[in-house]
């Protein structure tokens, strides 16, 4: 039986009057009005297994009862008052925690924000007032977000260009290494050796490495569709930093806090950042963002160089510690790696079945399948992923695409056995019906990014 959603479209019908369209990649027309766990419950009284956790900002679960109790006792002793000028009782703590769960044995500074935008915003800040050089890299198909400084970072979408330059000065794309684009026979090392001469091409032709203040990297790219860099050309890179005194700087706002299967997606390459930045599940989806950096580069700029009234929210920083206990105490460092296993030998088995499915990559429960056309086994498959998409949105799983032709599979990190059990035979069906010709889909809009 598939779900209705009348009562969604309806509402949204009525939003479309008022909603400023920048502000929605749109999917399809479903409103929620309650969470719990890996579950949603929508305006029409759908319930649906959750494989999309708000955008990895639900590791923990939706209205976990530790957050919910931690944000209501919080709302009854201090709403907020800003560390901008004085401060409350729970930020040393919050930010003791962060320094001692980031990599790296060195003397650490945090700065708080309200969105992982601001955060990757403020990177460029210190590492440009830290190393008295203004210039940053970061790749192709990267998303770092929507403040400008962000924006200019980012590189995965013309709708974040268009009519709304110029953009902040100094910021170069260089080309992510996609596996698609791995010559046969290329090994890994081959494949990043060629990945890294555009770093060595550009510090010979056009940019001074002495001019380069940082280099800006998701170590698993998550809306570029969930792509994990190669080990070996994210070691180099490395060196190449090291070698030229650039900052390096890691985004962390999706992959962090344990979806990966790490607690920082740059722990799978053993390496200490200068700078991390996250933000998302930070504090269960309310607002709250970190710079977590070495001292001596977070005491490189004076007050107010990167200060937000709200940052440091108390019930925000009450939610964060409350998040970080459950990570902790439920082991979903542990269990996302665990789970991510069990997934993975899941989709390879449907993989087998249906030819459409090119690529299953899962690090932890944080995984992108990616769909190509049956026939040449290289075309993006935009049409077989928006056609599974909106089975699945109606046969009760929450899943959309990344790049047109990925299926995002982010579940919050507490789901249980039965619901991705349930969840993945669900995604069986939708595979079977796509292959049968059975499934039609009801809009003619763009759907995704
Ligand atoms: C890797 C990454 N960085 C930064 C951001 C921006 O975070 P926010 O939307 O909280 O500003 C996102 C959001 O999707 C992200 O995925």
């Amino acid at each position: 039986m598939s779900y209705s959603h009348l009562k969604s479209e309806a509402y949204i019908n009525e939003e479309r009057q008022y909603f400023a369209p920048t502000g929605r990649i749109q999917y399809a027309d479903i409103g929620f009005v309650k969470g719990n766990g890996a579950t949603l419950t929508d305006m029409d009284g759908n319930t649906y297994i959750d494989l999309l956790a708000s955008a990895s900002v639900a590791n923990v679960g939706h209205c976990h009862p530790k957050v919910v109790n931690a944000i209501k006792k919080q709302a009854e002793q201090l709403v907020h008052n800003t560390p901008a000028y004085f401060t409350h009782n729970l930020v040393l703590e919050l930010q003791k925690r962060l320094t001692n769960i980031t990599p790296g044995q060195f003397p650490k500074k945090v700065i708080f924000g309200n969105s992982g935008s601001d955060a990757n915003d403020g990177m460029i800040k210190y590492a440009r007032a830290y190393t008295g050089r203004q210039n940053i890299i970061t790749f192709t198909d990267a998303y770092h977000g929507s403040t400008f400084g962000a924006i200019t970072e980012s590189a995965v979408s013309l709708n974040m260009r268009r009519n709304m330059g110029p953009f902040v000065p100094g910021i170069y794309q260089l080309p992510f290494p996609d596996e698609n684009e791995k010559l046969p026979q290329e090994d890994e090392i081959a494949f990043s050796e060629r990945y890294l001469d555009h770093f060595r091409l550009a510090f010979r032709t056009y940019l001074p490495p002495e001019e380069v203040a940082a280099i800006l990297i998701e170590p698993i790219q998550g809306d570029g569709g969930i792509r994990q860099l190669p080990f070996y050309f994210v070691k180099e890179l490395y060196a190449l930093c090291q070698e030229h005194g650039i900052l390096f700087m890691v985004d962390e706002v999706n992959q962090g806090l344990a979806r990966s299967g790490k607690m920082w997606s740059i722990d799978h390459f053993d390496i200490a950042p200068d700078l991390l930045a996250t933000g998302k599940s930070l504090a269960a989806g309310l607002p709250l963002s970190a710079i977590v950096g070495r001292a001596e580069i977070m005491n490189s700029l004076p007050a107010p160089g990167h200060c937000f009234t709200t940052a440091g929210n108390p019930i925000c920083c009450a939610a964060s510690l409350a998040t970080l206990d459950i990570i902790e105490e439920e082991e979903l460092m542990e269990k996302s790696a665990c789970d991510g296993e069990y997934v993975k030998a899941k989709l390879q088995a449907m993989q087998e079945v249906y030819p459409f499915i090119k690529r299953v990559r899962m690090y932890g429960l944080n995984g992108g399948i990616e769909l190509v056309v049956e026939e040449n086994n290289q075309s993006a498959n935009t049409d077989c992923a928006n056609k599974v998409m909106t089975y699945l949105l109606n046969h009760g799983v929450i899943m959309i695409t990344l790049a047109g032709n990925i299926l995002r599979f982010q579940p919050p990190l507490v789901i249980t056995r039965e619901e991705l059990d349930r969840a993945l035979s669900l995604l069986e069906a939708a595979f079977k019906a796509y292959r049968n010709g059975e499934i039609v889909l009801d809009t003619n809009q763009p759907i995704g990014w």
